[in-house]
């Protein structure tokens, strides 16, 4: 028996499932997404990267940063990134508009460390000493910060210089056994400035007309305990 026409048809309808199912799908719900003008703020969201935190992200798709932190937060019921109890990640999930402007999306696929995709808005959420200076203490030896961290040391993104006139502005503050010796000091190099402009960026707060699942604190009522929704 001749079984080439099923066997065609088999190949045939495998194939336009998979190009339905993967490519034309995608393309009508993401293909016509553009930015997302705000008048009242006079911007395109997601805003471009400014010149040197672009720079910055080749530095972290360089060094693999992305292999152990992931830049997409979950929306509340899918893990405990957002919400009253949780890890306190982002107040919403992350939307693909908040990609659109990246040539490469680093995702990432494990969490050895914390998503990074909010991370300078959580930490001035979180206040006090959230600066430049902390990440670059962080990068240069994360011990320093967090003295149980796992993370590796980038100390290669800095340089030791002599101190020439007055001290440069971007001199580190180390203690102990860090501080380089009389006369010396610590400051980034070009490609660990561009690094920390680049986590300096990383905030997603702008709420897209798409945007669900906005966390808000729940008031705590006067004499009751704060409850959980774990
Ligand atoms: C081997 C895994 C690993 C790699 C690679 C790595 N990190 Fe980390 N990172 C961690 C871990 C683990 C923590 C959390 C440490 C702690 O505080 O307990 C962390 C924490 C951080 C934090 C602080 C986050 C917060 O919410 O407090 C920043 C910022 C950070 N990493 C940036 C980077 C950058 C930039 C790179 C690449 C240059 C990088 N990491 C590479 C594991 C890693």
């Amino acid at each position: 028996m001749n079984r080439a026409p099923l066997l065609f048809l088999g190949v045939f309808s495998a194939l336009a499932f998979s190009f339905v199912g993967l490519v034309l799908t995608n393309q009508l719900t993401y293909g016509s997404f553009t930015t997302h003008v705000d008048e009242d703020e006079g911007n395109a969201f997601p805003l471009q990267l400014p010149g040197a935190a672009a720079q910055g992200k080749l530095v972290y798709q360089d060094l693999g940063c992305v292999s152990c932190h992931t830049q997409q937060v979950r929306r509340e019921g899918f893990g405990p990134d957002i919400g009253e109890h949780s890890r306190g990640w982002g107040e919403r999930q992350s939307v693909a508009r908040d990609y659109l402007r990246e040539e490469r999306v680093l995702l990432g696929s494990q969490r050895v460390g914390p998503d990074l995709r909010n991370l300078a808005a959580r930490k001035n959420a979180a206040g006090a000493d959230f600066t430049a200076d902390w990440l670059y203490r962080y990068i240069f030896d994360p011990k320093l910060v967090a003295a149980e961290s796992s993370m590796p040391r980038y100390a290669f993104l800095f340089k030791t210089q002599k101190i020439v006139g007055q001290p440069s502005p971007k001199a580190l503050a180390l203690p102990e056994p860090y501080a380089p010796e009389a006369g010396h000091e610590i400051v980034p190099t070009a490609r660990g400035e561009a690094l920390v402009a680049y986590l300096l960026s990383l905030k997603d707060t702008y709420a897209y007309p798409e945007t669900k699942n906005v966390y808000t604190p729940p008031e705590p009522k006067a004499g009751e305990k704060k409850e959980g929704h774990e």
